[in-house]
């Protein structure tokens, strides 16, 4: 006589029991839901798995602890000015044209040649997001057609050491300090590693941003080593040791300077023409990726009349909101010379390391290519206004 348990095992109907319940969840559109790749939340991706720049930062953001996040991702205040440089890009329309033969997109700039008329914008404290850091970040924009990383004044590791760690150019940014001692020794040794030009912040006088002030009791965030650094004197950290920026500034700069040297956080045609006026190589367009002056304008509306006040005279770089091809296209029409990106390389470096920067540039490289062959430009001399026709509010 068979125990209880085989007589159980054996039941035919308890074996078309199970046979039909497995049917029913093979069948499920639930499990079928869970194996899609796409939305299973906890597996990161392969990093050839990622198409659009835009892809990198969700998993920028699975990867990094919240405050750390945030410190990459926010804009000042409210940001209002954050918002509005990703929306203006919607406010330009590209006009078609016949597709050319493979778009010319290389281009010398300051002396420095570029495959691609793309920089990486200097962006602080990188070893925050890769034990790498800034290393990682220049390895990876070389091995991106030689893309030129310009290194933050306020860089995680010894300039000596990111300008060795890769052969592509490199260029320098500058926070200004009012002792003219500490300006001469970083540009120094800014030049003595090898930089090709350098940039000078204007920005970034007094910001505020109320995601870092909420997020204080995380620890420290970013690029400071102990929460009590990261405690602001004022809930406005307001940065005094800035306050004292003046045009004056430049001919001490340039009495310290061998190479180009280009002012960084132009919004305004009068100030281009002040640029021009105290000697300086270039204009760079930029609200610092909305960080800097929560209303003001986006830089893509303001590009056009800085293009005219500088007519042709120094090239004119921008930057702050973007991450499409189409958006680098767009940039070039209203007639900058050259485009340079900030979260985007550091999606990159925080979510893949050195290769995750080289891929998310080269997908930056092919969508410009793409763009161009779309409108039926053959070289950047080609690309002007009659390509885009624009409707800023
Ligand atoms: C996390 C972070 C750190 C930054 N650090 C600096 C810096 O040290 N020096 C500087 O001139 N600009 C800095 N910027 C501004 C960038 O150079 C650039 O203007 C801005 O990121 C461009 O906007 P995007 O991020 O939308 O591309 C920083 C921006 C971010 C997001």
């Amino acid at each position: 006589m068979p125990n209880r348990e085989t007589v159980w095992t054996l039941s035919p109907s308890r074996r078309r029991a199970i046979r039909a319940f497995a049917g029913l969840i093979a069948g499920s559109p639930l499990l079928k839901g869970q194996q899609d790749p796409f939305r299973e939340h906890t597996r990161i991706p392969k990093l050839d798995e990622l198409l659009t720049a835009l892809e990198f930062e969700p998993v920028f953001h699975a990867k990094l602890p919240r405050q750390v996040y945030n410190y990459t991702a926010y804009g000042t205040d409210g940001e209002f000015t954050l918002r509005r440089n990703r929306q203006a890009f919607d406010w330009v329309d590209l006009l078609p044209g016949p597709t050319p033969a493979k778009p010319q997109t290389a281009l010398n700039l300051f002396g420095t040649p570029l495959a691609y008329p793309i920089l990486v914008s200097p962006t602080a404290a990188q070893v925050a997001i890769h034990p790498e850091g800034e290393v990682a970040m220049r390895q990876g924009a070389t091995a991106a057609s030689n893309t030129p990383m310009i290194v933050s004044n306020v860089a995680s590791l010894p300039i000596e050491k990111i300008g060795a760690a890769a052969k592509g150019p490199f260029w320098f940014q500058l926070y200004p300090k009012e002792d003219p001692d500490i300006n001469r020794e970083t540009l120094e040794r800014a030049q003595a590693a090898g930089c090709r030009a350098v940039v000078v912040t204007i920005d970034q006088q007094a910001s505020a941003y109320e995601r870092e002030l909420h997020d204080r009791h995380l620890g420290p965030p970013t690029n400071r080593r102990t929460a009590r650094e990261a405690a602001p004197r004022t809930p406005y950290r307001i940065r005094e040791f800035r306050l004292f920026y003046d045009w004056k500034l430049f001919a001490e700069i340039r009495k310290l300077t061998k190479v180009p040297i280009i002012a960084k956080g132009i919004l305004t045609a009068e100030d281009a023409k002040l640029c021009l006026e105290n000697g300086l190589d270039g204009v760079y367009v930029s609200n610092h990726g909305g960080r800097s002056l929560d209303y003001g304008p986006s830089t893509l509306e303001v590009l056009p009349e800085i293009v005219d006040a500088v007519a042709g005279r120094c090239p004119v770089l921008f930057d702050s909101g973007v991450r499409r091809g189409t958006d680098i296209l767009k940039a070039l029409a209203l007639g900058a010379s050259a485009v340079c990106l900030g979260r985007i390389p550091r999606w990159g470096l925080g979510a893949y390391g050195a290769p995750g920067v080289q891929r998310i540039l080269e997908i930056m490289q092919a969508e410009l290519v793409q763009a161009m062959a779309n409108t039926g430009q053959p070289s950047l001399a080609a690309i002007n206004r009659s390509l885009v026709r624009t409707d800023f509010p």
